[in-house]
């Protein structure tokens, strides 16, 4: 059993309690083909299990604490009585009745630079791309009835057109508390190995559950909330039959967002990467100097010469391979209060379970991707860097001195030119835009459409999500 932090976790200590009970109709609305229940994991459940013995069952008044743990559930004999009846488990899963299933795989189109996104290495076996999977997705990235009062979306703190990002330092949560934390990008992070600046979050799944399972960050609302809401509206009941054969889940959700993000949210064909398939020019001197200084090599084919010295800036310490990004954790120094002696955030530290940490995780925070840098200023987890050339400053007088700076951030010497070649080549990633356009949302009980849009234009004090998340 993994250790408690976050969401991912408490949910998988929930589990095994959450199936005994599952397997009511609940308050499903009868107008659509419902989803039958006999073959649910609960009757699985109490097949597998020998008669005699008692077994835990989950019930309409039982809740998940903090920890994942399920209090009010109630000691039952094996039989289909306990079976019956609404229950936590019918929101947050259901199994699949596959005759529903109405949908076909998607490949999506892989800018130049980028690998494709194999199963089994970026996309979770449980989750493949289909066509209405990411439609849905993209749906419920935009919309706003996710958040209690129907004013945020994912999009309002992760816009496509800002970057995937909300080009604010930092984000702002419930009743106004800001989060220390800047909002990050959400492209190429198909091929991210964690979620979240901490890295506390397994996967692009695991991360868009998050949001609603915290009563805290959701304006006090529960996924239960969520879903029943969801369920009113009839376009997502029908959508999620036809993507999952369920009817709408908290795991459907998180899915179809994480899909979404995955297909869609993919920066590259960026003039970089076009050098690198061979366009010798794709690339001005000073980006082709920024791009040695930075540590990588220049093509075989290239006829330039510069006697910049390769790795000066050494950013491929960290920022490597295609994405850039050694998906480890790193300090900087950034956010270092050199009076109190300590982070304001801790970062990796804070999310390492008790026996596991060290001191040099204390304000290391994930390396993030340097493609499509140029827009998504301002810089790092707290936004404190509001420029490329602040940044490339930061890096070269050896990043802020504290106890546990990482091995590789040392004073650089970088002339003023050589500076401006890195900020040169960082604008070179770059990459082509993928324009987004907002999808048409389903009609909630009212009639009413909501305008995603609306959700973009998002301002401080609004109920928000995952901002202030175990810490
Ligand atoms: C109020 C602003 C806000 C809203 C709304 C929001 N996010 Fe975030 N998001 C953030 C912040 C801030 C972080 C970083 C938090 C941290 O590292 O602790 C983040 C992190 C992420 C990450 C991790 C990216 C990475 O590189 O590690 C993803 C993916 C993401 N959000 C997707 C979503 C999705 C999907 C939704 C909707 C369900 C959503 N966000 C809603 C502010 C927001
Ligand atoms: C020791 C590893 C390491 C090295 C070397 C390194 N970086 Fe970073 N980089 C990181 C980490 C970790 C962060 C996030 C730190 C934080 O927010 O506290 C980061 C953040 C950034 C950001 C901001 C990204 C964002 O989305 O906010 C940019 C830009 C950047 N680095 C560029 C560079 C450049 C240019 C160099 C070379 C001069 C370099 N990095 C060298 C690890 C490194």
């Amino acid at each position: 059993m993994r250790p408690i932090f976050g969401f991912a976790a408490s949910f998988a200590l929930a589990t095994p309690l959450l199936l005994a009970g599952c397997g009511g109709e609940g308050d499903i609305p009868q107008s659509l083909p419902s989803i039958p229940t006999t073959g649910s994991l609960a009757a699985v459940d109490a097949q597998a299990k020998d008669g005699k013995e008692k077994r835990k069952v989950v019930t309409p008044e039982t809740v998940i604490d903090k920890k994942g743990v399920p209090k009010n559930v109630k000691e039952e004999e094996k039989g289909g009585e306990a079976l019956s009846g609404p229950s936590p488990a019918e929101y947050l899963w259901q199994i699949s009745n596959e005759k529903l299933i109405k949908d076909e795989p998607f490949t999506p189109v892989i800018p130049r630079g980028l690998q494709a996104l194999t199963l089994n290495v970026y996309v979770p076996p449980a989750n493949p791309l289909t066509k209405g999977k990411v439609e849905l997705g993209k749906q419920l990235y935009f919309e706003p009835r996710i958040s209690l009062d129907g004013t945020v979306s994912c999009a309002s703190c992760h816009n496509p057109e800002k970057g995937w990002t909300d080009n604010a330092p930092v984000a702002t949560g419930i009743d106004g508390q800001k989060g220390g934390r800047s909002a990050p990008t959400v492209l190429n992070t198909a091929y991210g190995k964690t979620m979240f600046w901490d890295g506390r979050a397994p996967s692009l799944e695991g991360q868009s559950q998050g949001p609603p399972q915290n009563p805290i960050e959701m304006g006090k609302q529960t996924y239960k909330q969520i879903v029943e809401r969801l369920r009113g509206i009839s376009g997502y009941r029908e959508q999620f039959q036809k993507v999952f054969g369920t009817d709408v889940t908290l795991d459907g959700m998180a899915k179809a967002i994480a899909a979404f993000e995955r297909a869609t949210a993919l920066s590259g064909n960026s003039k970089y990467d076009k050098y690198q398939s061979g366009d010798m020019n794709a690339l001005s001197d000073s980006e082709k100097r920024g791009m040695v200084l930075f540590g990588l090599r220049l093509s075989g084919d290239d006829d330039f010469k510069t006697n910049v010295v390769l790795k000066k800036a050494d950013c491929t310490s960290c920022h490597v391979g295609f994405n850039f990004t050694d998906e480890q954790f790193h300090n900087l120094g950034i956010g270092w209060d050199p009076e109190k002696k300590d982070f304001k955030d801790r970062g990796r530290w804070s999310v390492t379970p008790i026996g596991a940490r060290w001191d040099k995780e204390i304000g290391a925070f994930k390396t993030p991707t340097v493609r499509d840098i140029a827009r998504t200023a301002p810089y790092m987890h707290d936004g404190s860097l509001k420029t490329l050339e602040e940044v490339v400053e930061h890096y070269n007088k050896g990043g802020h001195p504290n106890p546990y700076l990482d091995k590789d951030i040392k004073k650089l010497n970088l002339t003023d030119q050589e500076k401006a070649d890195v900020v040169a080549f960082m604008k070179a990633l770059t990459g082509e835009i993928i324009k987004v356009p907002l999808p048409k949302l389903p009609a909630g009980p009212d009639g009413q459409t909501p305008n995603p849009a609306s959700a973009l234009t998002f301002s401080a004090a609004k109920p928000a999500f995952h901002l202030v998340e175990s810490r």
